[in-house]
């Protein structure tokens, strides 16, 4: 089959990590005799570099024309780079924004997983990582207070800034239905995370989510708050099976979900609409420090190209491949620098792609 993948390599490490993904679902083309034509387009600030704006009409349309886009990772060092000098609706970060609103990729599903083979790495206890854990974050991508009004401006002489965090009912029920939807298919269990002892937006959030409960029995729904559950994440990552909720929740529970399974790197996430097509994006940042020395980790690049094959193209056995084959890495002990631990070998980011590529 032949399927068109747009590719926004990005700032900072993305274009290293994206190459190594690019790299492996080559070596799957070969082995299932398919056709992946990529279209590389800007976004970010390599985009601001060339056209003055992080997202251009023209990047938004080709990924429209796309079956999937592979994104690295944008946006630079924000105390030192020129980009952030520019207006806020001009730097690197709206460009990616934007782009999700425009293709109304309102659930972005980022698995954690600790492998057993990492729990060395994990910044755990021995005696809570020994458990492992297997968790997936649904959160919400959309709407919230990344997308709420927002301005700065004086009030009797004083600057002051406001942002809003507005959903509406349809937003919510929409997320938790695909909250539970992946719960049936894995251990039925549902987080809802909220702050609803204080926010509004939380109150309505808890009330669809329950209602939307009720069409999945099987399901077990839980709620808890986002203090909380920051601190069971640390505590007892085992409990959760998939946790649903809102946007910058979901930004910052994700990040410390990730850095348990052993490394950012690791982290691979997929933006989904209500159509096959998505945005698949590893969960960390574009870590401008250590962009350009190939020291970097591909896996969470390699393992969203994966959750693409798997969503977007419907080829299971070839994500399933590509799970293996990083599987097998791992198993034969080699890492990056960001998950080094001892008795294994050090590669570079280019080395972990081919060791993975040649695993398929
Ligand atoms: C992420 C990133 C983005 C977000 C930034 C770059 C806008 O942190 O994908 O988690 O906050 O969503
Ligand atoms: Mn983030």
């Amino acid at each position: 089959m032949h399927y068109r993948i747009g590719v926004i390599k990005g700032d900072g490490i993305g274009p290293e990590i994206v190459n190594e993904a690019i790299r492996v679902l080559d070596k799957v083309a070969e082995i299932y005799q398919h056709e992946f034509t990529y279209t590389e387009l800007l976004m970010g600030g390599c985009s601001i570099d060339a056209y003055g704006v992080p997202l251009t009409e023209e990047t938004i349309q080709a990924c429209r024309e796309s079956d999937a886009v592979l994104m690295g990772s944008i946006g630079g060092n924000t105390t030192t780079s020129p980009w952030y000098q520019l207006p806020p609706e001009l730097r690197p970060e709206a460009g990616l924004l934007k782009l999700r609103k425009s293709l109304n990729l309102f659930a972005n599903l980022r698995p954690c997983v600790l492998y057993p083979e990492l729990r060395g790495a994990c910044t755990l206890r021995e005696e809570i990582s020994r458990n492992g854990f297997d968790m997936l974050i649904m959160r919400e991508l959309t709407g919230g207070l990344y997308f709420g009004e927002r301005k700065t401006e004086p009030v009797d002489g004083v600057m002051t800034a406001v942002d809003t965090l507005r959903y509406n009912e349809n937003e919510i029920r929409r997320i938790a239905v695909k909250a539970f939807e992946v719960a049936m298919k894995r251990k039925k269990k549902v987080t809802s995370v909220d702050k609803a002892n204080v926010l509004d937006s939380s109150r309505l959030w808890r009330k669809i989510v329950t209602e939307t409960a009720k069409d999945y029995p099987e399901v077990t729904l839980e709620h808890a708050l986002v203090d909380s559950t920051a601190m069971q994440i640390v505590k007892n990552p085992a409990q959760f099976d998939v946790m649903v909720t809102e946007n910058m929740f979901g930004d910052i529970l994700s990040d410390e979900a990730a850095m348990v399974t052993g490394s950012l790197g690791m982290l691979p996430s997929a933006s989904l609409n209500e159509t096959k097509f998505g945005l698949y994006e590893p969960s960390g940042g574009s870590a401008p420090d250590i962009a350009g020395k190939n020291i970097a980790n591909p896996i969470a690049a390699i393992l969203s190209a994966a959750m693409l094959l798997r969503y977007s193209l419907d080829l299971q056995t070839e994500a399933d491949a590509v799970e293996k084959a990083v599987q097998k890495v791992l198993q034969e002990n080699y890492r990056t620098a960001d998950i080094m631990s001892e008795n294994c070998q050090q590669v570079s980011c280019s080395e972990m792609g081919s060791l993975i590529a040649e695993r398929i």
